[in-house]
């Protein structure tokens, strides 16, 4: 039975990584999850799986050298998929130090560990390891408003906010492991994710809670920055397919060739929620356009992000399987079935970041 370790799987795409993984392979694989539980680790995402017998939790931090060469100790690893990382822009802003020690140290700890359990006496690796590292297309920067334009795996690296600084930085490190020892790995680059278990400090999730409750929508700047959004469940699958199918030491982008102004998906949240929602529900009627509010944009903001999915597509065959409108439709109809997820998440620690973020603005 092939074992998988895999960071930050209590977060929101980790741990619908894990969902598809046991809907795909049932009981013939095995997953440890090993996640800190920061603000936006919940093990609440993982409640239908948590009682599995080939499922394991550890709480523990990727920059602690002990606890997870102690992972690699206790057990045969066959593939690592590292989500664990500090992944909001906004908070990098106010906070770069974390993304430092997270996206960068941490994985400089995962790949050691790994290479030490993984490499022979003649330095090369055992049959069949393979470590992938899960970026974002942020780190090739922005791009101009011309709809020609489009990052590909060759374009140079441009990042912006401590954010994508702290990707790109991780991404050197895993191409120089790879480079140096011929470390069984890939990175795939990925645009903006939605779906079931977004932190509602992310866009989506954030509009529609505000709506939902009738709170201002903060758009920022003129609201006409561009990013490129896939269901959540169709990079899991595409992450599944690069470790199985993807040829080692490449890096692959992955994108829904699914461009929006941030305005347009505010537009369509509040229309979608105006369908879905009975005439009898009494939100219908604060749900619409006034709730939009212009604010302060963010500082260094990146334009626009597209990604282009040649190679994933011609190479391994994957494609976005669903489209915005119906994945939008699934994600508001998850959060209408989950409104005490919601309740819990917004409690706490969220509703103190919340206040500091947008109180001036
Ligand atoms: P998230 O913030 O929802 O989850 C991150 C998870 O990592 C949380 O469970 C958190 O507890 C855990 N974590 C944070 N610091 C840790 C540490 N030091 N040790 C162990 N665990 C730690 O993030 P996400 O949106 O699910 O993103 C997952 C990965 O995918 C990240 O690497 C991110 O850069 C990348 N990515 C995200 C998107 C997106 O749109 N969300 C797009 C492309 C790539
Ligand atoms: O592109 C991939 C990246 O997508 C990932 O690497 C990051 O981990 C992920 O957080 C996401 O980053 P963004 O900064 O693009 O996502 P966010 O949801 O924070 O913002 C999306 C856009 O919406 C961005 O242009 C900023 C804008 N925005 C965001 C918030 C939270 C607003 O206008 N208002 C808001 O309140």
């Amino acid at each position: 039975m092939r074992t998988y370790l895999v960071t930050g799987g209590a977060g929101f795409i980790g741990s619908n990584y894990i969902h598809y993984m046991f809907k795909k392979y049932g009981d013939d694989i095995r997953i440890i999850n090993v996640d800190a539980l920061t603000y936006a680790g919940n093990l609440e995402n993982l409640k239908d799986i948590e009682n599995r017998p080939n499922y394991t939790f550890v709480k523990a931090n990727i920059c602690d050298k002990e606890a997870i060469a102690k992972i690699f100790a206790e057990n045969d690893i066959d593939r690592v998929v590292h989500f664990a990382a500090e992944s909001h822009v906004d908070r990098s802003i106010k906070n770069p130090e974390v993304f430092v020690q997270t996206n960068v140290l941490g994985t400089a700890v995962m790949l050691n560990c790994a290479k030490a359990s993984w490499e022979l006496p003649d330095g090369s690796f055992k049959e069949g390891k393979k470590f992938l590292h899960v970026s974002t297309d942020e780190v090739y920067g922005s791009l101009p408003d011309d709809e020609n334009a489009f990052f590909y795996e060759t374009t140079p690296y441009d990042p912006h906010s401590p954010y994508s600084a702290s990707k790109a930085s991780s991404d050197m490190l895993v191409k120089a492991y790879m480079d140096t020892y011929k470390f069984p790995a890939n990175i795939t680059n990925c645009s903006n994710n939605y779906g079931p278990y977004q932190f509602p400090e992310k866009l989506i999730p954030l509009i529609i809670n505000n709506a939902l409750q009738g709170k201002k929508l903060p758009v920022y700047g003129d609201g006409k920055n561009v990013r490129d959004w896939l269901y959540v469940e169709d990079h899991a699958k595409a992450i599944d397919m690069v470790q199985e199918k993807g040829k080692l030491f490449e890096t692959y982008n992955i994108g829904g060739h699914n461009e929006k102004q941030n305005i347009e998906i505010i537009n369509i949240i509040l229309e979608t929620l105006q369908e879905m929602l009975p005439d009898s529900d009494p939100r219908k009627a604060h749900i619409n356009q006034d709730l939009i509010t212009y604010v302060e944009d963010r500082k260094g903001h990146d334009r626009r992000y597209a990604i282009a999915p040649d190679k994933i597509k011609r190479d391994l065959g994957w494609e976005p399987e669903t489209y915005f409108k119906e994945g939008i439709k699934k994600t508001i109809c998850w959060f209408f079935e989950h409104e005490d997820w919601m309740k819990n998440v917004t409690s706490g620690d969220y509703q103190k970041y919340y206040e500091d973020m947008y109180s001036n603005r």
